[in-house]
């Protein structure tokens, strides 16, 4: 059978950072409450003039340097993002071009902060079907362009950022064993469309809107919906918990990341936190953290990763990599 083998990883940070410190300048805010909310003591802000694609590209390039593979091997690209650089085309198709790639497909996935886990599922199945061999899978995001920067409650929560993976099929007859991703599972519930959304958009408002959150209400679904995502994909590989050797975790809030650990009884030693550096960045939260624990040698081959996010819908996703 052929399922897909994560063969290289990168990410891209904005070069601006703003300390929660600075925060306080522009909200109503303290350290101490952020720090002790959230865990986030920075986040990275992309400068004026610098796009999602400029991130995504940058990830992107660093994906291949790891992997050793050339940009023309790419069949697919699929990249997550709530903040395309415009309505349309795709900002796929401009990381594409800019790859100087002119064949195969891309394309973005759209599921906030789930986003991509949704664009590994979708790749992997790509790959599993034999449609495409190599394939780029990118979350990128500049949430600091749809923020209300007058609304403390939410604007100290996010930042900008990138990463990415690159798939390669490979040919296996030990599903479970094999160094591939082994399971991907997608929710989503439309009923919670108003805990947290952006209140623009070409078709509604003709404008690009900002983000709306009822922080309390989505932190009292996510430990549920993300520990019970977790709990699908270890059953589905007849694994248990103490098999995990590293939980990826979309990164919101450290206390949303701790009760889960709790509930899941994974010790917080397993988990990859970036929170504290990068803040939430939607989806590209979870290749920064991959990019960075695979790239300090944290996570290696042969481990079993389990990642996850949830995000604005609601989405909710997670998947089982043997790295
Ligand atoms: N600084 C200081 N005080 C603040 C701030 C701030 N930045 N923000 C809110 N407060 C105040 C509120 O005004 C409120 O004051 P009041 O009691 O006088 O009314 C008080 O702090 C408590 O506010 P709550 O909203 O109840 O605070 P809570 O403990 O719930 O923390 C938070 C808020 C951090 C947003 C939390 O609810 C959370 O993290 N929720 C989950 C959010 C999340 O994960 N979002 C990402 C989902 S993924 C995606 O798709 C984008």
């Amino acid at each position: 059978m052929i399922r897909s083998q994560i063969v290289g990883c990168g990410a891209y940070l904005p070069k601006r950072i703003i300390t929660n410190d600075e925060m306080t300048r522009i909200v109503d805010t303290t350290d101490e409450w952020i720090v002790a909310r959230t865990g986030i003591r920075q986040r990275h802000i992309a400068a004026d003039g610098e796009f999602t694609s400029d991130l995504a590209i940058e990830a992107a390039e660093r994906t291949l340097a790891s992997a050793g593979v050339e940009a023309n091997e790419i069949d697919l690209i699929v990249l997550a993002t709530a903040t395309p650089d415009n309505t349309f085309p795709a900002t796929a198709v401009k990381v594409q071009a800019r790859l100087g790639i002119t064949r195969g497909a891309a394309f973005d996935v759209q599921a906030v902060c789930s986003g991509f886990v949704y664009a590994l599922a979708v790749a992997d199945n790509f790959i599993r079907c034999g449609q495409v061999g190599t394939a780029l899978v990118i979350g990128a995001e500049t949430f600091s362009r749809i923020l209300d920067w007058k609304d403390r409650s939410t604007c100290v929560l996010f930042g900008d950022g990138a990463g990415a993976v690159l798939l390669r099929a490979v040919e296996t007859d030990v599903p479970n064993g094999a160094r591939c991703v082994l399971s991907t599972h997608l929710h989503s519930d439309g009923r919670q469309h108003d805990l947290l959304f952006v209140d623009g958009g070409p078709s509604s408002t003709q404008t690009v809107g900002q983000l709306r959150m009822s922080g309390r209400d989505v932190f009292r679904h996510a430990v549920g919906l993300l520990s019970g995502a977790v709990d699908e994909a270890l059953a589905a590989n007849g694994l248990s918990a103490d098999d995990i050797d590293w939980l990826v975790p979309h990164q919101a809030n450290k206390r949303i990341i701790d009760a889960m650990a709790r509930k899941l009884k994974v010790s917080t030693d397993k988990m990859i936190c970036t929170i504290d550096r990068h803040a939430n960045t939607s989806a590209a939260s979870i290749p920064l953290a991959l990019a960075e624990a695979a790239g300090d040698g944290r996570i290696r081959p042969g481990q079993l990763v389990v990642i996850e996010g949830m995000g604005g819908g609601f989405t909710w996703a997670s998947a089982a990599i043997r790295w």
